[in-house]
């Protein structure tokens, strides 16, 4: 595997492989690489003949009081992990590379409804910055096929729909999410949650367990279900955020007819803000 910093030598590298006829995969992350990013990396290497990672903390992304500055970053460990699992080629700029007229200035990219309430809602401008960054990536590297993790299933959500509304020809898969033995979806930011956090995280994915449960078991009266889950939540010491019971395919929220259902969370543990979801199937 390669490692470069520059969209130039990233652009060389790719120009390399697709003159070989090779498929282009691309992984973008913000790296501390956990399993869950691994089994994207594998995947990738599955489906194309040439693996492109990034990794890169969008500043774009992070709201004013946010984790920016404290984001792990664990190069060398995450370089190895890459290579283990069949990347060919690591693109990890500098905020100047990616922004050398500053953030200021920067064309955003906006992709609406989709990135309303949820996550878009309690982080103003996250998905802004999110399809922005993703916008530049694939410009860099102009990827056949791109994979995306479930566990930020409205982030999945938005960068579907932009690559279908700006006729980008990059297929996109999602992957499910990994989890720890407990439930656990894991995310670079357990890491900032203490050893009584953590045994009080799993109570997140039982909260959607048990709605989904009671959904399939017949009852439709979500804004009760919902109370119960913010309930469920406050007992195990989460500070909720969000937890909404929406349609699967186009995030609006659910109706009694709907069968492709999702259940989405957000909650603080201490300072730590933990997502996850659970989509499933009616019938
Ligand atoms: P990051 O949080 O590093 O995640 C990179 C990719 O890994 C995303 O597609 C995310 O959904 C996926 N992922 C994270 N945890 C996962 C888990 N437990 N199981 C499966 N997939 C998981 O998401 C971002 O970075 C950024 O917003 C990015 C898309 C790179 C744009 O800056």
């Amino acid at each position: 595997m390669i490692t470069v910093k520059t969209v130039r030598e990233l652009r060389a590298a790719v120009a390399r492989a697709r003159s070989e006829g090779k498929r282009i995969g691309f992984v973008p992350t913000m790296g501390n690489l956990h399993a869950g990013h691994v089994a994207l990396v594998e995947k990738a290497s599955q489906r194309a003949d040439f693996v492109v990672a990034s990794i890169f903390v969008n500043p774009l992304q992070f709201g004013p009081s946010e984790d920016l500055a404290k984001y792990p970053r664990t190069l060398v460990a995450d370089q190895e992990k890459l290579v283990a699992a069949g990347c060919h080629l690591l693109f990890h700029p500098d905020v100047e590379e990616m922004y050398p007229d500053g953030m200021g200035g920067q064309t955003i990219v906006n992709v609406p409804q989709v990135s309303d309430g949820l996550c878009g809602g309690s982080r103003p401008g996250h998905f802004e910055g999110v399809a922005t960054v993703v916008s530049k990536l694939f410009n860099m590297v102009q990827p056949d096929l791109a994979i995306f993790g479930e566990k930020d299933f409205q982030q999945l959500a938005v960068i579907r729909k932009l690559v279908r509304d700006m006729n980008m020809p990059i297929q996109i898969i999602g992957e499910p999410t990994s989890r720890a033995s407990d439930g656990l979806a894991l995310s670079s930011r357990n890491g900032y949650l203490d050893d009584a956090q953590r045994a009080a995280a799993p109570a997140l994915y039982r909260t959607l367990q048990q709605m989904a449960s009671a959904i399939r078991a017949g009852r439709r009266d979500f804004a009760a279900l919902v109370e119960e889950g913010l309930a469920e939540l406050a007992n195990a010491g989460f500070r909720p955020d969000y937890l909404e019971v929406r349609e699967a395919l186009s995030l609006r929220p659910a109706t009694e007819q709907d069968q492709h259902l999702v259940i989405l969370g957000a909650a603080f543990m201490g300072n730590t803000r933990l997502i996850d979801n659970l989509a499933f199937n009616l019938q």
